[in-house]
C-alpha cells in the first residue's frame, strides 16, 4: 500500500526529524509502505518526513539509475538513525530531482564520498563507506531528516528562476503521477 507524498511548501518537509526508538510502534510495516510508496512514484528514494512523519527513516532503492551510476547496481537500504561522516574529495555536481518537488530538476553540489552509519530495520548496526551517485542519494535522502531539501544548497539566482515553479507546487497547480499531498491552505 502506497501513502501520499508531502509535497514542497508542507510544513513537515521542514523539521527536523526525531530519532527512532526500539520501541517503535510498526517500523516494518511503515517501512514496507515507504519502499511502496518509492516504487509507485518512480523515485530512487524516501525520507519519512515525506510522508508526513518526522522520524529519522530512509528507503533507498538505487537500482533503477545502475545504468548510469554502476555504483547503484543493487543497491537497496533501509536507514535508521542514519549518520553521515563526510570524507575527503571535492564536491561535484549533478542535477537531483525530489518526489516532493515534482517537475522541478537542479543541479547540486555534494561530496562524493562518505562513511554512513545506520540501523536497519531490526536495529542491526551497520558502516559503510559509499560513493558516487549513491553518496549522493544518501546525502540528499538524509538532509530531508534535517528539514532540508536540495532546492537549499542552489544558487539565489537559480532559486529566483524557479520561484514561479516552486509557488505552484505550493499552490497545488501542478500536475502529478502519483497521489500527493499540497502544503495547507494559507489563510
Ligand atoms: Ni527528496
Amino acid at each position: 500500500m502506497s501513502l501520499p507524498v508531502y509535497l514542497y511548501g508542507h510544513p513537515v518537509l521542514r523539521r527536523i526529524s526525531k530519532t527512532v526508538e526500539p520501541s517503535y510502534k510498526g517500523l516494518k510495516e511503515l517501512v514496507e509502505k515507504m519502499f511502496d510508496t518509492m516504487y509507485e512514484s518512480e523515485g530512487v528514494g524516501l525520507a519519512a518526513p515525506q510522508i508526513g512523519l518526522n522520524d529519522r527513516i530512509v528507503v533507498i532503492d538505487a537500482d533503477p539509475v545502475a545504468e548510469s551510476f554502476p555504483e547503484c547496481a543493487g543497491r537497496k537500504f533501509t536507514l535508521i538513525n542514519p549518520e553521515i561522516e563526510i570524507l575527503e574529495g571535492a564536491p561535484t555536481s549533478h542535477a537531483e530531482g525530489c518526489l516532493s518537488l515534482p517537475g522541478l530538476s537542479e543541479n547540486v553540489n555534494r561530496v562524493e564520498h562518505i562513511r554512513l552509519r545506520w540501523v536497519d530495520a531490526d536495529f542491526q548496526p551497520h558502516e559503510e563507506e559509499i560513493s558516487g551517485f549513491l553518496a549522493r542519494i544518501v546525502q540528499h535522502e538524509c538532509d530531508h531528516l534535517e528539514g532540508k531539501l536540495y532546492i537549499d544548497h542552489i544558487s539565489p539566482i537559480r532559486k529566483q528562476l524557479i520561484r514561479a515553479k516552486l509557488r505552484n507546487i505550493v499552490a497545488g497547480k501542478i500536475r502529478c503521477d502519483y497521489p500527493v499531498r499540497y502544503a495547507p491552505k494559507q489563510k
